[in-house]
């Protein structure tokens, strides 16, 4: 029979409100016993919401509850390796908010916490999860099997392909509206600005999706803590760029993902909608919202711009509107907590676990170095690859 998980919620924010709280009360093998937030009002309201029995403003008492199986941490980021060493002394699963850390030394010390005490880590770096990136991935990779093509692509016959023809690029687009950031997430202390608090996830998602390829390469432009661009180069001749603006605007999709190998275009618009070109199989699939206040204003990207000017017409703050009617894509974080509960249960890998916390706190670090200098940087084998026990 499984077993169903003590958990406890530290941090009780914004975006435990909006993901934590609701996805493990829900969780029918999670039982959510603590809410604990440093602002007691934060953590009463929560758990007057969401029904929880225990309110503390001291993680401490969570970690001397010997009921407790895991943790969720959504405080603000300087305050994880502290909340991880006494969990994982206490022997308790933790999984904790992006980035893991700020800096890669704080990074060594969650992977040594976690490996000397046999608890498992997963990191929410939740694109990797989501349903819309698994489609990609599976076109992507059966593509890759056996690429076919249509009738009319047109191929030079005149030479050989080029040793650098045909390799994989990810292109990822994110427009974002910088008046919303809150100052915690700009705070060097707190947050450390959008290319360790943001970018991290993109920088996972490419190297979830060039594994075993590892990163050889960085090259980043622009500002640490608003608009930037970062280049990725991997061992086998895949690539990633981001181009990330703060200076865009809520009324238009977030993210979009592109891309292309072998003469095709994967192509992931916002989580709602993926298209491919190139291939006989050509196409398009649509994914269902997280939260959805209006389905009948059907699916795909028309369907949520649709949605998104029903919801937000008539209202006075856009971010407000969302918290009270809540319009969710499926960016995976419900997958994530799934997959944790049930590496916790059966004894299985961690879903995002410590290394990948690592490598992309890391990679945000070098990308940051890479501003400053001016300069492309390397990604030595023996520093994306930490030997640590
Ligand atoms: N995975 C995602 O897609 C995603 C999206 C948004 C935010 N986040 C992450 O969620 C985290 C929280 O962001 P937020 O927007 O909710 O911030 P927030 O400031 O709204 O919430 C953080 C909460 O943590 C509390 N807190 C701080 N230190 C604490 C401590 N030591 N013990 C207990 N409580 C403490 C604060 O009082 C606050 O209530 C950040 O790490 C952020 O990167 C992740």
């Amino acid at each position: 029979m499984k077993k169903i998980l003590t958990a406890a919620q530290i941090g009780c924010g914004k975006f435990a409100w909006g993901q934590d709280l609701p996805n493990m009360t829900a969780h029918p093998d999670v039982h959510l016993k603590w809410a604990c937030d440093v602002n007691r009002q934060n953590a009463e309201k929560a758990a007057e919401q969401f029904h929880i029995p225990h309110v503390t403003t001291d993680y401490m008492d969570i970690i001397n509850d010997p009921e407790v199986d895991f943790i969720k941490i959504a405080t603000s980021h300087e305050a994880h390796l502290p909340i991880i060493e006494a969990a994982a002394a206490a022997k308790k699963h933790i999984f904790c908010e992006k980035p893991m850390a700020m800096e890669a030394e704080e990074a060594y010390k969650i992977i040594r916490a976690v490996r000397r005490n046999g608890v498992k880590l997963c990191v929410d770096l939740n694109r990797r999860m989501s349903p819309a990136m698994h489609a990609l991935r599976k076109k992507w990779q059966e593509h890759c099997a056996d690429p076919q093509h249509n009738p009319w692509q047109y191929v030079e016959t005149v030479r050989e392909p080029l040793p650098e023809e045909n390799l994989p690029h990810l292109n990822i687009r994110i427009q974002d509206e910088s008046s919303s950031y809150g100052v915690q997430h700009l705070d060097p202390l707190t947050g450390g600005g959008e290319i360790i608090g943001e970018s991290v996830h993109w920088l996972d998602l490419a190297c979830w999706l060039f594994a075993p390829q590892l990163p050889t390469e960085i090259t980043a432009w622009g500002s640490s803590r608003l608009s930037h661009g970062i280049y990725l180069k991997f061992d086998g001749g895949a690539s990633m760029t981001l181009d990330f603006s703060c200076s865009g605007t809520f009324d238009y999709p977030k993210e979009q993902f592109e891309l292309t190998h072998h003469a095709a275009l994967f192509r992931c618009q916002h989580f709602v909608e993926n298209n491919y070109y190139g291939m006989p199989s050509s196409g398009s699939e649509t994914f269902a919202l997280q939260h959805d206040p209006h389905p009948e204003l059907g699916d795909g990207l028309d369907g949520f711009m649709k949605k998104y000017m029903a919801n937000v017409s008539g209202s006075s703050n856009a971010k407000e509107q969302e918290n009270t009617t809540p319009l969710l894509v499926d960016k995976g974080h419900r997958n994530m907590l799934d997959q944790f509960v049930l590496a916790i249960q059966n004894g299985t890998p961690s879903p995002c676990d410590e290394l990948a916390g690592f490598r992309s706190t890391y990679l945000a670090q070098r990308a940051i170095e890479s501003i400053e200098l001016k300069q492309t940087l390397p990604i030595p084998l023996e520093k994306i690859t930490p030997c640590i026990y």
